[in-house]
């Protein structure tokens, strides 16, 4: 593929809004047990890059239904927040509850957690950095997203955001992040799904941090692509890339759109407790969540 297929149209007069959203035209990259050249190469140029099939249907079933038993438990339990960070509660069209972002969640389930020793994820530590592990205590752990679009749903979008904004509420120096997406449904573009502008990865840290503010603007951008997926896809992007979360077009249980994000951690071993205390940054999300 070349620059030139992805280029902005010119003299458009339509704006990013009232514009069918462009999907962005992604090889048919698979990953063996490490990522090859041409691989990073995408990854590096692009700031994005995705596998298809990582897992078969029956290995996303058997992760989908052991979520599910979580999901469950951690509602009936009434629990707010694991190791001080808060969960995302939503309540479906039929008035149940459940959890729309879930963390530490490999801890609760021994298939998600065995899942995360696949040998396959050692290739994406590499290219993380040599000291990169998964890190299933700290920080958020395996985090499971879950959109819904409906009335009840708290989590149906996600404003344009870097994920690098949190080393900043972390006290640490925004690097290189590799944000690992594991798909337990199907993302067409109908169900809204993940938006990017492509290469903004390597932009200075001032247009990392002021390009747009961050978690409120929900705006389509006239130089997003939209990037599917489908079950057992495995996305990786890089968290200085300026993405966001669309809204799906579809509603109640047709919206319905998992994703689990891997935590790679490197440095010093921080692991979480019952203890510890909820990061500040989790108090501005909450509050620009729209
Ligand atoms: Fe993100």
């Amino acid at each position: 593929m070349t620059a030139g297929a992805v280029s902005t149209p010119a003299g458009s007069a339509a704006t990013a809004a009232e514009r069918a959203p462009r999907i962005f035209p992604m090889p048919e990259f698979t990953l063996g047990d490490r990522l090859t050249p041409e691989q990073r190469d995408f990854l590096d140029e692009w700031g994005f890059i995705r596998f298809r099939d990582f897992a078969d249907p029956s290995v996303v079933r058997e992760l989908s239904d052991e979520t599910e038993e979580i999901d469950r438990r951690i509602v009936a339990e009434g629990r707010e927040s694991i190791f001080g960070v808060p969960l995302v509660i939503g309540k479906r069209g039929d008035g149940t509850r459940y959890v729309q972002r879930m963390v530490f969640t490999s801890l609760f389930g021994t298939k998600l957690s065995a899942f995360l020793r696949d040998p396959r994820f050692r290739g994406i530590l590499e290219v993380a950095g040599h000291d990169y592990r998964i890190a299933e205590r700290e920080r958020d752990g395996l985090v499971l997203n879950h959109f819904r679009h409906e009335a009840g749903s708290a989590h149906q979008q996600l404003g344009w955001h870097t994920d690098s904004l949190r080393d900043v509420f972390y006290f640490e120096k925004p690097r290189r992040y590799l944000n690992v997406g594991f798909y337990l449904d199907d993302s067409p573009i109908a169900k809204g799904g993940l938006r990017v502008l492509p290469k903004t990865h390597e932009q200075p840290i001032r247009q990392m941090l002021l390009r747009k503010i961050h978690f409120v603007d929900f705006e389509p951008d006239a130089d997003e692509f939209a990037i599917e997926a489908r079950a057992g896809d495995l996305t990786i992007h890089d968290g200085r890339l300026w993405h966001r979360v669309a809204k799906s077009e579809l509603t109640g249980d047709a919206s319905r759109r998992r994703v689990m994000y891997l935590p790679l951690m490197n440095g010093p071993v921080k692991p979480k407790d019952e203890n510890s205390p909820t990061p500040f940054y989790f108090r501005l999300r909450r509050f620009a969540r729209g």
